[in-house]
């Protein structure tokens, strides 16, 4: 049985909008949600098909935790098409490849793009780390582990699809978000991601389920609830469901201004549910280990990187 199996939907659904009350209550924001979190909460963003919005989704929630006082990095670790530099309008000139060869430290690839956000450009580093030896690789994550002073999420955009990368980044994470569109190929993909994920850990993942550029909230809960009920029905597994983020031109606008939405227009439609989500992927039910798990930026690229490399080997 996996640990985050879920009681029934409606329940779980009052059971969120209670401790969403809680948080909104509060005027931190986050109902001392730092104190909650030991350590650094690694969170990788998955999705089946291409284009449902992840970059967006990774780049307007790392605001969304920022604006609630928590220091964000996002790791670019979509490995063909890495483009959060370009949702944030910047040009980074390294990757994690120069801290690899030794041409530059973290701390100067590390891109500032807003206060609490910087982005890591992974580039073809990570590839990089899989490949070597165990020895040069700790010394080489010792070597970031700066980063833990610094950072209280790290977010990984990773690339579409079941790659066997992507399986690695969803495992070394402390947990994954999987996006889909109502789309009935997002939907699919989106399950037989699930699906891998499901069998490559035995059911021991803690995921949960997004649903991004609905009409509306319950054409997003109906999508939801098609994903739910498969996996229950053929993976035995029950994804609990994050919520929701609406169709909104505003983020097209946004990219093609290369300005993210909660920067440039944080009024917008949309942009509430970024900030919704934000509060309930920390929702502690939806996370049962929180209090006593410490996601280190170095444990957690270790497990990566070996992670990469048992796929490599096979
Ligand atoms: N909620 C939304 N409403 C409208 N358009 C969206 C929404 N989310 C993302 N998009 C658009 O969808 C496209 C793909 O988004 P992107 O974040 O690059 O997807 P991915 O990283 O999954 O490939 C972009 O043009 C973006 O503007
Ligand atoms: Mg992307």
């Amino acid at each position: 049985m996996n640990p985050i199996i879920m009681p029934a939907m409606p329940a779980h659904v009052n059971d969120q909008a209670t401790v969403l009350r809680g948080l909104v209550s509060d005027k931190k924001g986050f109902g001392g949600l730092k104190d909650r979190m030991a350590g650094m909460k690694s969170i990788s963003i998955l999705s089946g098909k291409g284009g449902v919005g992840k970059s967006n989704v990774a780049v307007n929630l790392a605001l969304a935790l920022a604006e609630s006082g928590l220091k964000v990095a996002i790791l670019d670790a979509d490995l063909g098409l890495a483009n959060i530099d370009i949702l944030f309008g910047v040009i980074p000139k390294f990757n994690l490849g120069h801290v690899l060869r030794g041409d530059k430290d973290l701390s100067e690839i590390l891109f500032k793009v807003g206060e609490r956000v910087s982005i890591i450009p992974g580039g073809a580093g990570l590839r990089e780390l899989a490949d070597l030896d165990d020895q040069r690789q700790s010394w080489i994550i010792s070597r970031l582990s700066f980063l833990n002073d610094e950072t209280d999420v790290l977010l990984l955009d990773t690339s579409a699809g079941i790659h066997k990368n992507v399986l690695a980044f969803a495992m070394s994470s402390d947990f994954s978000i999987i996006i889909t569109t109502p789309e009935p190929t997002a939907i699919r993909d989106s399950y037989s991601v699930l699906k891998s994920l499901c069998q490559a850990t035995d059911g021991n993942i803690n995921i949960g389920l997004v649903v991004n550029m609905a009409v509306d909230e319950k054409e997003a809960f109906m999508v939801a609830e098609r994903i739910i009920s498969a996996g229950e029905q053929f993976l035995d597994f029950r994804i609990p469901y994050f919520g929701c983020i609406i169709w909104d031109s505003a983020i097209r606008e946004s990219v093609k201004r290369r300005k993210p939405l909660l920067l440039g227009n944080a009024e917008s439609i949309s942009a509430p549910y970024f900030r919704k989500l934000a509060k309930t992927i920390f929702d502690p039910s939806c996370d049962p280990q929180a209090s006593d798990k410490k996601g280190k930026l170095d444990t957690f690229l270790l497990r990566l990187a070996r992670k990469i490399g048992d796929k490599e080997k096979r």
